[in-house]
């Protein structure tokens, strides 16, 4: 286990951000499944999006790394996946399991797909239930709670229907796995959710020529297509919001502080934590720089030093800032007032329980933290004194804390600093360069 110690500092900086996690799974996954060569630029250089290239590997799909972040993809098409060669290891990735699980099932080449530790808690009823209603033979490990987990075991040769689905939860993963089901199934497969969640699938249906209908409620239909899906010759997968997002928050908290963040994916399904952070208070400038891969991209700049407030983030606010809800709580406690968050359970089965670890965290940092079933209740600003923080297997944890530590008094010990690599392999050394150096390996 890796241990990076923080300390109090200044924080400046102009940086770029690793592509994107989410698209550069999509890229990878519709780029197999399509005829044609395609070359993605700005890779994800993270472990989840490894994950994915691996498990593709063993389905017979090659790749060819070119350069740092650079692959080119030889599409397999849609019918000619291989029967996996072995386990198909997600490792940490829950977008893996979720999305491969749609084209397992639909391609009917069967396999079992299994994780780590912390993928292995993680619940998969919510993917097997609706495929095996399209028909396919699936099962997960039962556990005591009547959910299923992995190690997934998909049965081979099974034909899908298209059916109607309702999510209960808005879930990006859950949305686009029987969507990808639905390319395989016979007749129209549509997905509805609660509230719209990151809509990064759709977009590579559009790019890779797959007509999708959208009706006026937000649902979506996909039928399996008359022609092969054919791959974009190049694409550039934009600068993650998500990571972004760490060093949005360090330079709010930094008086002084001066960031720009350059080539930063601003999909509206994405900005949630953009538009909180300017009803905080928060002197940002979004300067639109043009589009990449189908989605607006813009230069960030921050200045530190504003007074932020508290305020409400409510459920229908939630997809569009789901993994940035752990940096917004460092932030929130920082800002005069009350920020609420309701809605928001499902950040109890992300990588770990993350509004457990917040709170854990926090109140270990000296903030008293309300702990809600579906959100939490953080009163500021208090001052943050430094504490040791487990990162609980989990990245955005990891990040978040060690951002915490920039502001509290002390030294803040990230027990897993090397987690972050999950997302963002560089994290900690950027994190060194942009506060002149309060980073040690502990
Ligand atoms: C993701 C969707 C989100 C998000 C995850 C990535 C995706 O999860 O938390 O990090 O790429 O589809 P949900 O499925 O809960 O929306």
């Amino acid at each position: 286990m890796q241990v990076r110690v923080v300390r109090a500092a200044g924080f400046s900086g102009k940086t770029g951000v690793p592509g994107d996690k989410s698209i550069s799974h999509r890229a990878l996954l519709f780029s197999a499944l399509a005829e044609g060569t395609c070359r993605v630029e700005n890779l994800s250089p993270g472990g989840d999006v490894r994950s994915t290239a691996e498990c593709l590997r063993r389905l017979g799909v090659e790749m060819r790394a070119l350069e740092d972040g650079v692959i080119e993809i030889h599409g397999r098409g849609l019918h000619a996946l291989r029967p996996p060669s072995g386990l198909l290891d997600c490792g940490n990735s829950g977008t893996t399991m979720r999305l491969l699980s749609g084209v397992i099932a639909g391609a009917g080449v069967g396999g079992t797909l299994d994780g780590d530790e912390s993928l292995r808690g993680r619940p998969m009823k919510r993917v097997l239930q609706p495929l095996r209603w399209m028909g396919a033979q699936a099962e997960g490990a039962r556990n005591p709670k009547g959910d299923e987990l992995a190690p997934l075991v998909f049965k081979p040769g099974v034909a899908l229907t298209g059916r109607s689905h309702d999510l209960a939860i808005a879930s990006a993963q859950v949305k686009s796995c029987l969507l990808l089901a639905g390319l395989y199934a016979e007749g129209e497969t549509t997905v509805r959710e609660p509230e719209p969640s990151r809509d990064h699938t759709e977009r590579m249906f559009r790019a890779f020529g797959v007509p999708l209908h959208f009706a006026a409620d937000g649902a979506v239909t996909v039928s399996p297509p008359r022609s092969p899906l054919r791959a974009p010759e190049q694409l550039t997968v934009p600068g993650d919001p998500s990571s972004a997002a760490f060093w949005i928050g360090a330079a709010l908290l930094v008086p002084g502080a001066e960031l720009e963040v350059e080539g930063v994916d601003v999909n509206p399904t994405r900005t949630g934590f953009l538009r909180v952070l300017q009803r905080m208070g928060a002197g940002l400038e979004i300067i639109p720089t043009g589009e990449r891969a189908g989605d607006p991209t813009a230069t960030i700049r921050v200045r530190g030093g504003a007074r932020l407030r508290g305020t409400d983030v409510l459920a229908g606010e939630v997809p569009s800032l789901l993994d940035e809800v752990p940096i917004l709580a460092i932030v929130a406690s920082q800002a005069h007032g009350v920020t609420r968050l309701e809605g928001a359970g499902e950040l109890r089965v992300k990588e770990s329980d993350r509004l457990a670890q917040l709170t854990k965290g926090l109140r270990a940092m000296g903030v008293p933290v309300e702990e809600r079933p579906d959100g939490f209740l953080i009163e500021g600003p208090h001052a943050l004194k430094a504490a040791d923080i487990d990162a609980a297997r989990d990245h955005r944890i990891a990040m978040s804390f060690a951002i915490a530590g920039l502001v509290a008094e002390g030294e803040t010990r990230v027990e897993g600093a090397e987690w972050a690599d999950i997302s963002y392999p560089g994290f900690f050394r950027l994190l060194s360069q942009m506060s002149g150096g309060a980073v040690q390996t502990g």
